[in-house]
Formats: structure tokens, sequence, C-alpha cells
């Protein structure tokens, strides 16, 4: 019998994570193994939910959304009875070597089950639209939602700037402005409120006054939605109070960024960091990510890769500010 990898998909789904679900089956099947999809996340590997995947199970994928093996997030993973239920799951299907494609829950689940059950061996690779994880400068997902966000901010200038308004634009990020920040320099908004910097209404207000003075037809403020001041509905409203003679607009993109066909960018990274992943598991490593940084690709302990994320570039920040002059 040939021995197995098995694959998963867990937490908010990305674009890309098809790419590197096909990566990883061919390249398992390449050197020999038997690859094995767990559908759901960790949940379907609680349930029992896996079945062995060809070559041709991955064909015509590549250039999809979503992810074929589906994914969640499972709060039984995270009680030890779940834990130990997915490992006798693993243990009836032959199962020591895993791939886990995934943001930063899906790499503390998988730093937990190991430091339980030493003797699996787990890789991951990061798929979340967020970029917000240590120890890679692109997460697979990340330019597909960040090219999203700036046809969607394109469309709404046209529209803004016709009817001489300020738009609110809310991009998804939780913890991280990396969205909100790349879209902004792309789309040259006026502003962008991350939750990595306190909000400064103040300045804001500023730099709306000065376009208002030199008669800007319109104007655009990228918010990440876990900045702290609220979201873009809450900004507007704050921003309409201190700003009585411009007509205000609040759009939320929400899930619309995290669907649809992945770039080439994306496509590229999740094919060769499934590669990469796929060989070092062969090679007998374990416990990490597998990430992309300064161009190189490297393993990074799941505890880093989840402890913090890398700060915001400052030069990017800056960009926005002196370019919205
Ligand atoms: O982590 C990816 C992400 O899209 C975040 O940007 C967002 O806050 C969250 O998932 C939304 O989660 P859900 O799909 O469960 O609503």
């Amino acid at each position: 019998m040939r021995e197995r990898i098995g694959v998963l998909c867990s937490g908010g789904d990305s674009p890309g994570m098809n790419a590197a679900l096909r990566a990883v089956v061919r390249t398992a099947l390449y050197l020999g193994y038997e690859p094995v999809g767990i559908y759901r996340g960790y949940q379907g590997l609680i349930e029992g939910q896996l079945q062995p995947l060809a070559a041709s199970d991955v064909s015509g994928i590549i250039q999809r959304g979503g992810t074929i093996l589906r994914s969640g997030r499972s709060p039984a993973f995270q009680t030890l009875e779940g834990r130990a239920q997915a490992y006798q799951t693993l243990q009836a299907h032959h199962i020591r070597r895993l791939i886990v494609i995934g943001g930063d829950g899906t790499f503390k689940g998988a730093a937990t089950l190991l430091s339980e059950y030493p003797d699996l061996q787990i890789l991951g690779l990061p798929g979340t639209i967020d970029n917000d994880l240590y120890g890679t400068d692109l997460t697979i997902g990340f330019d597909t939602a960040v090219n999203i966000a700036v046809e969607a901010v394109d469309r709404l200038r046209d529209t803004a700037a016709a009817m001489g308004r300020l738009f609110l634009v809310e991009v998804m990020g939780r913890d991280a402005g990396f969205i909100a920040l790349h879209t902004a320099v792309a789309s040259g908004a006026e502003a962008v409120l991350v939750p990595e910097t306190p909000t400064d209404f103040d300045a804001i207000v500023e730099v709306l006054a000065r376009g208002w003075q030199r008669q800007k037809s319109s104007a655009i403020l990228v918010v990440a939605e876990g900045d702290e001041a609220g979201g873009a509905l809450k900004v507007a409203q704050e921003l309409q109070q201190r700003f009585p003679h411009y007509e205000i607009r609040a759009t939320v993109l929400g899930h619309i960024q995290r669907g649809g066909s992945p770039t080439a960018t994306d496509r590229i990274l999740a094919s060769k960091l499934a590669i990469t992943a796929v060989e070092r598991l062969h090679e007998g490593a374990s416990g990490a990510m597998v990430g992309l940084l300064r161009g190189e690709i490297t393993l990074t302990p799941f505890e880093k890769a989840t402890k913090t994320h890398a700060p915001l570039n400052p030069l990017l920040l800056k960009l926005v500010e002196i370019l919205s002059l």
C-alpha cells in the first residue's frame, strides 16, 4: 500500500486554494504517495469525510475560486475529544502526513494536534485573503482580493465623481489592514483607515477639506473592517457630522472579495508553495507553514506564523498621504 498524504482546507476560503490543492495532489502522486482529500476542514476530519484523490479529480480547478474540498470552522476541533476523534480518523485511514491550507486558526489547530500526537507530520499553506501571517510576504488569495477591491473602488470612483460625493468603502480584514492599504494605494484613495494605526478624524477631515477647497470631484476613504473606528457605516456617520455639506455614501464589499477566479499571481504562488510543502513533508519536515519571504520559499514554525503578522509597509502608508494631495 502506498503511503498517504491527507490534505484539507480550513477557515475562510480564499481564491487559490484549489490551485494549491491541485499542486498538492499532483506532487504527492509524482513522489509516489496516495493523496487523500479531507472534506469540510477539521470538522470533516472528525466525522471521517475523506476520499482518495486521483490526478483527474483536480483537473480544471486551477482557475476556480472557493475550494472543491469545502472549508469551515470547527468548534469541536477546539476540544480534546474532537481532536482525539480526528486523530482516530487519521489512524483508521492510515494517514500520518497532513497538509492544511488556511490561516492562523488553521495553524493553531494543527500545532495543538501535533503537540498531542507528535507521531503526526503536518505542514501548512497560507490560504487567507487577509495576508496576516508572519513568515510570508503574500498569502494565497490576497492578490485576488485586492484586485477585486480595486476594481470595485474604480467603479465607485466613477459614480462618486459624477455626483461629487465622498465614498467610504469597507474591505475585509478582521485584524489586519493589508487589503485596505493595498487597495487604497492602487485606487488612489484619499485616505485609509487600518487597525494597525490609530484613526485620527481631525487628520481625515483636513484631507477632505483640502480636497473640497481645490474642488476635487470626489473622495474615497478605504476602511478596513477591523479598524477601531468601527467600519464604513459608522465612520460615514461620524464624518457627516463634521462635514455636513458633503454627500456621503458607504459601501461594504464583504464576501465579494473572497469569490471568483484567482489571479495568475495567486495561482503561481499556490502552486509553488504547495509543491514545496509536499517535498518538505516527504523529507520529514513538520510543524511549520511554507511561505514566500523576499522571493525565497521558507518554513516558519506554526507558533511563530500565528503569533503576529508583519507590520504594514510604512512607505505605502506614506504614499496614500502624499499622493492624495
Ligand atoms: O479571514 C478571512 C476573512 O474573510 C476576514 O477578512 C473576515 O473578517 C472573515 O474571514 C469573515 O469570516 P466569515 O466568512 O466567517 O464571515
